[in-house]
């Protein structure tokens, strides 16, 4: 256990777990992964039934809540997302003061910090200095509503700023998924354009959750703290920036338009092969079996195919994929295609640069980091630290004082 096991055993037992392979933090019923099978489950459904039945904000509400709403419910829950739209000036600043050039993620977690500047829970939770959220379930409801709304408003003005586009307010009677995309510009006629809200309502339900992420743990580690929900969302989007992470999409991205065409793809290979460098948007965790999210995304990638296929890095993505289903380098370690680098594609036809397409992709998955956030709220507080293993020399009595 390193130079002084006696220092070491004082606490007990210990487990030395790098990456956390065998180590469950929390227990939560909001979903079930089954990464051999290749099978999702949010709360008591398959994501298969709630992709086929339901759109993005009834599965947002049973994520957050636990039910997909009744008619009247869901009428509740889009109003309040839409309020917690309205922009505060603070955020509008601290976002438009940034380089029009600047990169997308730090203006979305300055906005956010923005928004924690001015919300009333953030207050009550840091100044007051008791745990006024926890088991406070009224005001974790109203938290998590905002705290989506909230990343939402700050992507579109992020959106908007980097281009130069008009910031549009949100519709107090839209939905979820048309005022992200009135904000940030995507209209027809003045309002969401269809063709993209149809494709959000549906393909988003495929990331409402995805239970433990680093991005979720993220989330909760910070939450342990009795934290406030926009701060914990803050330290979640740190870590699905990350190039190992979310940030893999931009990369793959990147990897496609290096590659350039067909003909180059084995030359890239035999770098991953060498170990040169990692093939971005491949590989997973949990699965070790094709990731059942991609079905759906490839449905959606036929049904747009004469937009997609205008894109000439799908037959590179295609060709990368064929490759690897087949090379023992990667079939013998699992390595297949995650469900963000196909759905990187549908994005990219929709008119979505790579940069936002990683944002949006975090605020289709804060439901799920809502719902974990305050199902901790519910189990109560217990502070998470991990150990550590030292495994530098421990000074000699006389060198400690
Ligand atoms: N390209 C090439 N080789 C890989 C890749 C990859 N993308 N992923 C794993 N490997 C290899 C490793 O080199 C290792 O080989 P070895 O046994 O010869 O040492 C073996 O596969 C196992 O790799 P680990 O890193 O131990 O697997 P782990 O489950 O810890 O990693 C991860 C999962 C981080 C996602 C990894 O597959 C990876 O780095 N992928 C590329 C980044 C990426 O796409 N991330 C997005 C994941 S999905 C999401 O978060 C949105």
């Amino acid at each position: 256990l390193g130079a002084d096991p006696a220092d070491q055993v004082e606490s007990g037992l210990k487990v030395l777990d790098r990456g956390y392979l065998n180590t469950a933090c929390m227990e939560s019923n909001i979903t079930f992964i089954d990464g051999k099978r290749g099978y999702i489950q949010y709360r008591d459904y398959s994501i298969d039934h709630l992709f086929r039945n339901n759109d993005f904000e009834e599965v947002a509400h049973l994520v957050m809540f636990g039910k997909l709403p009744s008619p009247s419910e869901k009428l509740t829950f889009r109003r309040a997302l839409a309020k917690g739209m309205e922009a505060p000036q603070s955020v509008i600043d601290v976002i438009t003061a940034f380089p029009r050039d600047s990169l997308t993620f730090p203006m979305i977690l300055a906005g956010l910090s923005a928004y924690a500047g001015v919300d009333p829970g953030t207050e009550a939770t840091h100044h007051e200095g008791r745990a006024y959220y926890l088991g406070n379930m009224k005001e974790v409801d109203a938290a998590i509503i905002r705290t989506l709304a909230a990343l939402a408003t700050v992507i579109a003005i992020t959106y908007c700023h980097k281009r130069g586009r008009k910031f549009t307010p949100a519709d107090p009677n839209g939905s979820f998924v048309a005022n992200t995309l009135l904000m940030m510009g995507f209209t027809k006629d003045g309002k969401a354009d269809p063709e993209i809200e149809e494709c959000f309502e549906r393909l988003w339900i495929l990331y409402a959750d995805h239970e433990m992420t680093n991005s979720t743990a993220a989330v909760l580690h910070a939450a342990s703290t009795l934290t406030d929900p926009i701060s914990s969302l803050v330290s979640g989007i740190v870590s699905a920036y990350g190039p190992l992470h979310g940030g893999a999409i931009d990369l793959a991205y990147k990897g496609f338009e290096e590659v350039g065409t067909v003909e180059n793809v084995q030359s890239l290979i035999s770098d991953v092969k060498a170990k040169k460098q990692r093939l971005f948007g491949y590989g997973h965790r949990i699965y070790k079996t094709v990731d059942p999210r991609s079905k759906f995304i490839r449905e959606m990638i036929a049904e747009k195919q004469d937009k997609v296929n205008k894109n000439p890095l799908l037959r590179v993505a295609f060709e990368i994929d064929r490759i690897a289903n087949e090379d023992p380098y990667f079939t013998s370690r699992n390595l297949k295609a995650n469900a963000d680098l196909y759905g990187c594609f549908l994005y990219t036809a929709l008119g979505f640069e790579t940069d936002i397409i990683i944002a949006m992709a975090c605020l289709s998955r804060t439901p799920g980091a809502m719902a974990h956030w305050r199902e901790s709220m519910q189990q109560g507080p217990m502070l998470w630290r991990p150990l550590q293993v030292f495994t530098g020399t421990v000074a000699p009595p006389t060198a400690r004082s």
